[in-house]
């Protein structure tokens, strides 16, 4: 019988074992060969000994990499009492192998080797545990949604081009000239046409196609965990996908989720953390209430927006001020002011102060008072230029964050919701934030027909963001077809969703839902910073398959 690594312990001790797998390295001694042999499931020593003449003679012909099988008897490794190693009598060679292009012994081979070779990368360790985790969370998902009484349908590859903010890829139609077809950005469209049919549990795990620039955590192809549901409301999928995440991450991590994930608004989210993907392992906020006190009480002539404030208490001996201030002589500050309170004797409070803001002593006893402040507290005053780099909002955070070194570890999820509806791009087009297919919020149609500046509606739509990272997003679907009708008006492309528009006339049920990212879950549980790393077949950041050489 066939045996595996993994499978063989203490308890078969002297018995026959027969494996099939990998030399993974071969040391020769005088009278004795080890072997480190691989299969798919880890790895074991064999011992050859050089009495067995014909066993010893076939093992000197072989090269790392060599395919295997070995017939042997299952040993006590000398002067251990648990390791075990097999005691070869026999081997079949089954294939030999030439020298490797990388070291699958090493982790820092060259990436684009990797890529080309991903056969070979894929036979190291810590690519084979990523592999078996993926197929496991698979199946655990699986298990989760159809014990829910979820129905997993599959929609198609070949179909239209839907907007849904990336390009497709398209694909020739052989019979139609110059037609083509699109694969999907995610199955949107069909999973809520599933709905109309009367599936209200609907999950797929499911590829999707987006031609868009790559990063880290983008890959042309990934895998979505697509979920939609007809007649209930946000708190039961709200109930349904954390506690799908809290018992991933028990199942494959060991890891207990805090089981309130939390909710924020998306302009509450931007205000507090300076992003729409805050990552609470970071607790440096933004107290937009004391911006407010300084806009009223000091700096009216400012806009309230670009007033920002950040107070961190239990601040004990800030060394190196001068690092906080060279990093605020930044130039997306117009002017900064800190305060560090670091005694209070008889009720006088001791403190230094720094920066370029005119701010009177008088007026810093006032903000003790109003934020009713104790000693070792630290408070940040900034006013920002007016073109400021968004992304500087998040860096002023993580600036804090490390300096005072406030970085919490674990997995921190919350979500966000209720996103603007619009965008206007540079050009002054309009786009729809998630995809065109969600509610507004709070707004009927004829006031949305009355409506001259879209960018101020928000929308009945959420996201899932674990550490700063979007691992899901979502929203409430438009099941009115007049509604729908104005909402494709708005962005100009109602010709081609007639045949949708057509499809909500037909009673079309209240429905939402969300997908999840699955390659970016598996980024998060295994701690892996490229997504390339979590898909077997990957494309390198500018779109190529180094492997096959396409596209071609
Ligand atoms: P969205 O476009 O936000 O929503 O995608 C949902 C989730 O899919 C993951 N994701 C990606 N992962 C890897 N590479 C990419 N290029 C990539 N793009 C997206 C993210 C993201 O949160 N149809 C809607 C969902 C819905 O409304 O139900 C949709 O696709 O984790």
């Amino acid at each position: 019988m066939r045996n595996y690594c993994n499978s063989l312990t203490i308890k078969d001790i002297d018995r026959e074992v027969n494996l099939f797998g990998w030399i993974n390295n071969i040391r020769i001694f005088k009278n004795i060969i080890f072997i480190k042999f691989r299969d798919v499931s880890g790895f074991i020593q064999i011992l050859c000994k050089k009495n067995i003449t014909h066993l010893w003679n076939d093992i000197l012909l072989l090269n790392n990499e060599s395919c295997i099988e070995i017939f042997g008897i299952l040993k006590i490794k000398k002067n251990t009492s648990f390791d075990i190693e097999v005691l070869a009598y026999y081997i079949n060679i089954l294939n030999y192998s030439i020298s490797l292009p990388l070291d699958i012994n090493n982790i820092n081979n060259n990436e684009n080797i990797r890529l080309k070779y991903r056969y070979l990368d894929l036979r190291r360790n810590s690519m084979l545990d990523i592999i078996k985790l993926r197929s496991n969370i698979k199946f655990f998902i699986n298990n989760y949604f159809i014990k829910n009484k979820f129905i997993e349908v599959e929609t198609p590859f070949l179909s239209k081009s839907f907007s849904e903010g990336a390009n497709s890829y398209k694909v020739i139609s052989r019979i139609y000239k110059n037609k083509f077809y699109s694969l999907p950005q995610s199955p949107q469209i069909f999973k809520q046409l599933l709905m109309i049919s009367g599936i209200d549990k609907y999950y797929q795990i499911v590829k999707c196609f987006r031609d868009e620039d790559l990063r880290s955590n983008r890959q042309p192809e990934f895998t979505q965990i697509d979920v939609e549901m007809s007649f209930v409301d946000f708190d039961i999928l709200y109930n349904l996908i954390n506690k799908l995440i809290y018992n991933i991450w028990l199942n494959f991590k060991n890891y207990k989720i805090n089981n309130l994930f939390k909710k924020i608004s998306y302009s509450d989210s931007i205000n507090i953390y300076g992003t729409d993907k805050p990552d609470l392992r970071n607790p440096v906020k933004y107290n937009f209430n004391f911006s407010l006190f300084l806009f009223k009480n000091l700096f009216k002539n400012f806009n309230v927006n670009n007033i920002k404030t950040i107070i961190i208490k239990n601040v004990f001996n800030i060394l190196n001020i001068n690092l906080i201030f060279n990093f605020l002589n930044n130039k997306n500050i117009y002017n900064y002011f800190c305060i560090y309170i670091y005694s209070k004797k008889n009720n006088i409070y001791k403190y230094k102060i720094f920066g370029n803001l005119n701010i009177s002593d008088d007026f810093v006893k006032n903000i003790i008072c109003y934020l009713n402040l104790s000693i070792n507290t630290f408070i940040s005053i900034i006013i920002l230029n007016k073109n400021f780099n968004f992304d500087f909002l998040l860096n002023l955070r993580n600036y804090y964050c490390n300096f005072f070194n406030l970085f919490k570890k674990g997995f921190y999820p919350i979500w966000v919701v209720n996103f603007p509806m619009f965008f206007y791009d540079n050009m002054n087009n309009i786009s729809a934030y998630h995809h065109p297919f969600t509610m507004p919020l709070n707004i009927t149609l004829s006031d949305l027909k009355s409506i001259d500046n879209y960018s101020l509606l928000f929308a009945n739509s959420y996201d899932l963001i674990i550490n700063g990272h979007e691992l899901g997003s979502g929203s409430r679907r438009i099941h009115n077809y007049k509604f729908q009708e104005e909402i494709f008006n708005i962005l100009g492309i109602k010709k081609k969703y007639n045949f949708f528009i057509d499809s909500l006339k037909y009673g079309a049920p209240p429905h939402l839902g969300i997908a999840l990212g699955l390659d970016r879950i598996i980024m998060l549980l295994s701690d892996i910073k490229n997504i390339k790393d979590v898909i077997a077949f990957p494309k390198t950041t500018s779109g190529l398959c180094l492997l096959t050489g396409s596209p071609d």
